[in-house]
């Protein structure tokens, strides 16, 4: 598919390393395409992808990433420009400074935000509720990892499962888009095992079946 992924940061990176190995055509839209960073990235990912302005990575994909932090979600949104009828996956999480808490919730959430900025556009909440370690390498010697994906549009729903797939994940449907106001703070417990109660990154949850 062609994927544009808008920030190339641990999330950004880590998706559109993978994705790329399995065949999609990747193109980062990022502040500054030229930046050492960026080009480090690319070089690091050979053939299937490439870097421009977020408006011309945007106007060319089928799927539009926000992998941007949340304070400048708003700006990115604009500037990607008409998004009507694409595919758009938020992984952002609305996340205080200093990883105290989230800055919206419960009433609301991210992913809710991002749909009423981006008009038309078929939003899925996805690849939030793990590190971006877990993103670029999934595999854990207990098996796959779960990926909560939430949306209102089956079909985008199901595009995104497959994007999991693709990264080894086990994609489980989580329910409508306001179902990302549980995605969030479920997120917000990664981090704070991660990073507060000292777990480190290499943690990750999983959905056992019987
Ligand atoms: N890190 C994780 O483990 C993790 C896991 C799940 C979800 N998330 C969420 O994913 C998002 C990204 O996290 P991250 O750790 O990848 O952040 P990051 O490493 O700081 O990367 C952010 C990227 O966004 C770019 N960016 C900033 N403003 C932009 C704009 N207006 N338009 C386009 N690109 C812009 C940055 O470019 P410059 O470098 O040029 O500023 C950078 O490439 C956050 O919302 C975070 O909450 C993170």
């Amino acid at each position: 598919m062609k994927i544009a992924i808008l920030g190339a940061g641990n999330v950004g990176g880590a998706l559109g390393k993978g994705w790329s190995a399995k065949g999609h055509s990747v193109y980062f839209g990022v502040p500054e395409p030229q930046s050492e960073r960026m080009q480090a990235l690319l070089k690091s990912i050979g053939a299937n992808a490439r870097a421009g302005s977020v408006q011309e990575a945007a106007a060319n994909a089928e799927i539009v990433v926000f992998a941007t932090p949340w304070n400048a979600a708003q700006n990115a949104i604009a500037t990607a420009g008409n998004l009507a009828g694409k595919i758009v996956i938020d992984c952002m999480n609305p996340l205080a400074p200093d990883l105290s808490g989230l800055v919206l919730g419960h009433t609301t959430s991210a992913a809710e935000q991002v749909a009423a900025w981006a008009k038309g556009a078929r939003v899925v909440k996805a690849f939030n509720t793990t590190g971006a370690g877990n993103m670029a390498d999934s595999r854990y010697a207990g098996g796959k990892l779960v990926m909560c994906i939430a949306g209102d549009d089956a079909a985008a729903k199901k595009s995104v499962s497959q994007l999991a797939a693709d990264l080894g994940f086990d994609p489980v449907d989580a329910g409508p888009l306001k179902n990302a106001r549980l995605l969030e703070p479920f997120a917000m417990l990664w981090i704070y095992l991660a990073v507060k109660q000292g777990l480190g990154p290499n943690i990750a949850f999983q959905l056992l079946r019987r």
